[in-house]
C-alpha cells in the first residue's frame, strides 16, 4: 500500500532523493495523530458541505470512507505503510484508494499547516486530561499512605541535617500540594490548547465560506483562533504542556530522591516492595530502588524536550516552517515519560513499608527539640535571641555529656538558665513538639488531620 504520488506533483519534474524522502518523513511518529486527523477531517468535510462546497452526497461518501479508515486503523498492520510522508497524506491516500476521486475534494480550503495544528491540539487535549487524572491517582496514593500512618513521625531536615520532627502524613501532604499545583497548571494549559486553528489554511485563512465556529463546536474546542498566521505557527501550547510536565517531573524526582535516601541502611526509614525493586547480579544482599532512580533520571529527558521546543521555535520566521515537525516527538515522549513515571510512583507509594520505630527514634534524637526549648524560654519571658543563645550552650553541654536535651537533669539546665523549671520536660516531649505547630499548614496532628480532609475533598470535587 505504497503512496506512490506525493502531494505536490504538478510543480515537480524531478524525483526526490530517497535519503531526503526518509529524512522528511514524520509518519513513523505522527501516526499517533491518526484518530485526531480522521476526526478533524470529518468536521472539515461537514463544514465544506454546509458551505455548499461539497454536495451532500460527496460529503456522505467522504465521511463514510473516513469512518472505514478509522475502523481499519484499529487492525494490526494497517500502519505498516511506511511510504507515507505523514499521517495527513496517509489518511488522504487511503481515502482516495477507498472512494476514488471524490476523496481528492477533502483537502479543499485546508492545508496540512492548519490540519497538523488542529490534530496536535486534539491529541494534546486528551493527553492533558489523561495526565490530570493520573496526577490525581498518584495524589490519592499519597493520601492513602498518610492515612495508613497517621501516628507516624519523621525527622524533618533542612540542609539534610536533622531539623525538627514532623508527622509522616505531613511529609506525604507536602508532595500532595506540589501535585495539586501541577493539576492546576494542566487545567490552565488546557485552555490554550483548546482553540481551533482549522480554517486558517496555509497561513492566510480560507476563501471558502466555512463556519469555523461550528467546526469548533463539533470538535469540542472552546473557541477559534483569531489570527491565521499565528494559528499555523503557534506551538506555545506544546511548550506549556512540556513545562507543566517538567514540573511534575521535578516533584516526582524530589519524591524519588527522598524515598531512595530514606530506604538506605543509613536512614532505614522505608523499604520498597519487591515489586518495584531489583537485586544485584553480583551482590546477593542488595535491594536497589531502580523504580525511583528511573523516575529521577527520566526527569532530565522531559526538561530536554522543553529546551528542544524553545530552541526550535525561537528563530522561526512566520508562518509555518518544517522545523515545527520536530514538535511532536518532544510532546509525545514527554507525555509517555510523565505518564509512566506517575504510574510507577503510585505503585511505589502503594507498597511502601515505613519503619515506624526507626523513624520515631530518629525524630526523638539529634536535638530536634532544641527549638522547642528556645520557645519554652520565650514563654517564660526570655527574648528569642537570648533563648537561642542559651539553648545553643545547653546543646553543646549535652553533646559533651553524650545525652539528649530531655536526658539532662533540671539542675544542669538551670545552671545555664534559671528560667527553666520542672515543666520543661513536658515541653521537650515529641508529642508537645509536634502539637505546638498548630497554625494552618503546620505539622500538629490536628492540622494534619484537617489538611488530609481538605486534600481528600479536593480530589473528589
Ligand atoms: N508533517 C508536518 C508537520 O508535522 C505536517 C505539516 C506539513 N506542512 C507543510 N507545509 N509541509 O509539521
Amino acid at each position: 500500500m505504497g503512496d506512490s504520488k506525493n502531494l505536490w506533483g504538478g510543480r515537480f519534474t524531478g524525483e526526490a532523493d530517497r535519503g531526503f524522502v526518509d529524512f522528511n518523513r514524520s509518519f513513523g511518529f505522527d501516526r499517533r495523530l491518526f484518530a485526531a486527523d480522521v476526526r478533524a477531517s470529518v468536521a472539515h468535510c461537514n463544514s465544506l458541505a454546509s458551505a455548499g462546497v461539497l454536495t451532500g452526497e460527496e460529503a456522505t461518501k467522504i465521511n463514510g470512507g473516513l469512518q472505514t479508515i478509522l475502523d481499519r486503523g484499529t487492525a494490526a498492520g494497517y500502519f505498516d505503510n511506511l511510504e507515507s510522508e505523514d499521517v495527513h497524506s496517509f489518511v488522504e491516500a487511503r481515502l482516495v484508494e477507498l472512494i476514488g476521486d471524490t476523496g481528492r475534494k477533502l483537502h479543499t480550503g485546508r492545508s496540512r499547516n492548519d490540519q497538523v495544528a488542529t490534530d496536535l491540539r486534539l491529541w494534546l487535549r486528551e493527553a492533558v486530561d489523561d495526565l490530570f487524572q493520573r496526577v490525581g491517582t498518584t495524589q490519592g496514593a499519597l493520601l492513602d499512605l498518610a492515612e495508613a500512618h497517621l501516628g507516624t513521625v519523621l525527622p524533618g531536615y533542612t540542609h539534610l541535617q536533622r531539623a525538627q520532627p514532623i508527622l509522616f502524613a505531613h511529609w506525604c501532604l507536602a508532595y500532595f500540594e506540589m501535585l495539586s499545583r501541577d493539576r492546576e497548571r494542566l487545567e490552565d494549559c488546557r485552555k490554550r490548547v483548546n482553540v481551533l486553528p482549522l480554517g486558517s489554511a496555509a497561513l492566510a485563512g480560507t476563501s471558502y465560506p466555512i463556519d469555523r465556529e461550528s467546526v469548533a463546536r463539533e470538535l469540542g474546542f472552546d473557541s477559534v483562533s483569531r489570527n491565521s498566521i499565528d494559528a499555523v505557527s503557534d506551538r506555545d501550547f506544546c511548550v506549556e504542556f512540556v513545562s507543566a510536565g517538567s514540573l511534575i517531573m521535578v516533584h516526582l524526582s524530589r519524591l524519588a530522591e527522598d524515598v531512595i535516601l530514606y530506604a538506605t541502611a543509613e536512614f532505614g526509614f522505608f523499604e520498597l516492595s519487591d515489586a518495584v525493586a531489583t537485586g544485584s547480579s553480583l551482590m546477593p544482599q542488595k535491594k536497589n530502588p531502580d523504580s525511583m532512580e528511573l523516575v529521577r533520571g527520566k526527569a532530565g529527558r522531559v526538561f530536554g524536550h522543553g529546551t528542544s521546543l524553545l530552541a526550535m521555535l525561537k528563530g522561526l520566521p512566520l508562518a509555518y516552517n518544517k522545523d515545527m515537525q520536530e514538535d511532536k516527538e518532544a510532546v509525545f515522549d514527554s507525555f509517555d515519560t510523565v505518564s509512566a513515571c506517575l504510574g510507577v510512583t503510585e505503585t511505589v507509594l502503594r507498597n511502601l513499608s515505613v519503619n515506624e520505630e526507626r523513624t520515631r527514634d530518629a525524630a526523638s534524637t539529634g536535638y530536634m527539640n532544641a527549638t522547642e526549648l528556645a520557645d519554652y524560654l520565650v514563654r517564660k519571658g526570655t527574648s528569642f535571641r537570648e533563648a537561642h543563645e542559651i539553648v545553643g550552650r545547653i546543646v553543646v553541654h549535652a553533646i559533651a555529656r553524650g545525652l539528649e536535651l530531655h536526658e539532662l537533669s533540671i539542675e544542669e539546665m538551670r545552671s545555664l538558665s534559671t528560667s527553666i523549671e520542672d515543666d520543661v520536660l513536658v515541653s521537650l516531649s515529641l508529642e508537645r513538639t509536634l502539637g505546638t505547630k498548630s497554625q494552618t499548614g503546620g505539622t500538629s496532628p490536628e492540622c494534619v488531620t484537617d489538611s488530609l480532609a481538605v486534600a481528600r475533598r479536593s480530589l473528589t470535587s
